[in-house]
């Protein structure tokens, strides 16, 4: 989904920097306009350093907004350079953002629809936004999160979905905690739960976490004839604006034409992070 274009290059303010989770970390930062106006599934572009290495910005999906505070907080994984210069700077401290950047999750118009939200590791940042979002026009319980993860201490997030109100389920590749397997098959037995329960209502699903997670969801998705299947990708990045090319992933052209031979390299930066699954082309 897109909208006005309200995009600041600030440099702000870290006032809260916590470890949540074994190498993830959480900040808050001060910009009011990205606190304002971002949409749940946009990024923004963070340059962690004033120096060469990482030279380029890192970008990180929009976790939470308080836009009475003028804050908003990023989640994310320590696992190179740029995320452990990020962790290293401390409360006080200024870093430069962009944002907010790319498309966002489309909740719809439709008061009566079931939407069941699926986060994979850091996934969980953006799926945080959009739960608190989807409560706040539609009601908590429309929404069901679930929560994958190998283990059980990598499971993000969870007390802050049942903090605002939705119904959680959680996945762990090893049993440590809550359903044993990937949460992608938690996912296709909850669409049949939900069918049962609620058969005149629409189910929309949205999903963020790592590729193959998301190629499953999109697999699921198609299986189960769900209309409406929305994915926030997570491609390496270099100018963040739509000029290097250097995020492309193949689309169908047009959208959905299911036609094999009508594709064209899309742009996650600027065409995504959010697209609907029946537009991508899986290899
Ligand atoms: C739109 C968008 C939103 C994102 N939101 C978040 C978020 O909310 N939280 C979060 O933890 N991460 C998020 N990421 C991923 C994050 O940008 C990368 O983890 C970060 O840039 C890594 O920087 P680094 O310098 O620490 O690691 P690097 O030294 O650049 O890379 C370390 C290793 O990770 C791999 N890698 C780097 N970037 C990615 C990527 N995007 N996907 C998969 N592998 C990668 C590299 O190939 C390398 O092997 C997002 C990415 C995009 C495109
Ligand atoms: S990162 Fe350069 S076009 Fe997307």
């Amino acid at each position: 989904m897109r909208d006005e274009i309200s995009r600041v290059v600030a440099d702000c303010e870290i006032i809260e920097q916590v470890e949540v989770a074994p190498h993830v970390f959480r900040s808050v930062l001060v910009e009011p306009t990205i606190a304002r106006t971002s949409k749940p599934g946009q990024f923004v572009n963070v340059r962690v350093c004033e120096c060469y290495d990482p030279l380029l910005r890192r970008p990180f999906s929009v976790h939470a907004v308080d836009p009475e505070k003028g804050t908003f907080s990023l989640l994310y994984d320590v696992i190179g350079r740029g995320t452990k210069l990020l962790m290293e700077m401390h409360v006080g401290e200024k870093v430069s953002v962009v944002g907010p950047l790319g498309s966002s999750f489309d909740v719809g118009e439709d008061p009566s629809a079931r939407h069941i939200l699926v986060a994979g590791g850091c996934g969980a940042a953006p799926i945080h936004f959009l739960s608190d979002w989807i409560c706040k026009k539609h009601g908590c319980d429309k929404v069901t999160v679930l929560v994958g993860a190998k283990t059980g201490t990598a499971l993000l997030c969870q007390a802050e979905f049942v903090a605002h109100g939705v119904e959680v389920k959680l996945a762990t590749e090893d049993g440590s905690f809550g359903f044993k397997g990937f949460v992608t098959e938690l996912l296709a037995s909850h669409i049949e739960e939900s069918k049962v329960k609620n058969p005149d209502s629409a189910i929309r699903i949205y999903a963020c976490g790592p590729m193959p997670m998301m190629r499953e969801v999109a697999r699921v998705c198609g299986e189960q004839g769900i209309k409406s299947c929305q994915l926030s990708l997570e491609r390496t990045m270099a100018c963040g604006i739509g000029v290097c090319m250097g995020c492309v992933t193949k689309a169908q052209d047009g959208c959905c034409s299911h036609h094999p031979d009508e594709w064209h390299y899309s742009r996650v930066c600027t065409d995504g992070p959010v697209y609907d699954a029946k537009e991508l082309i899986w290899e």
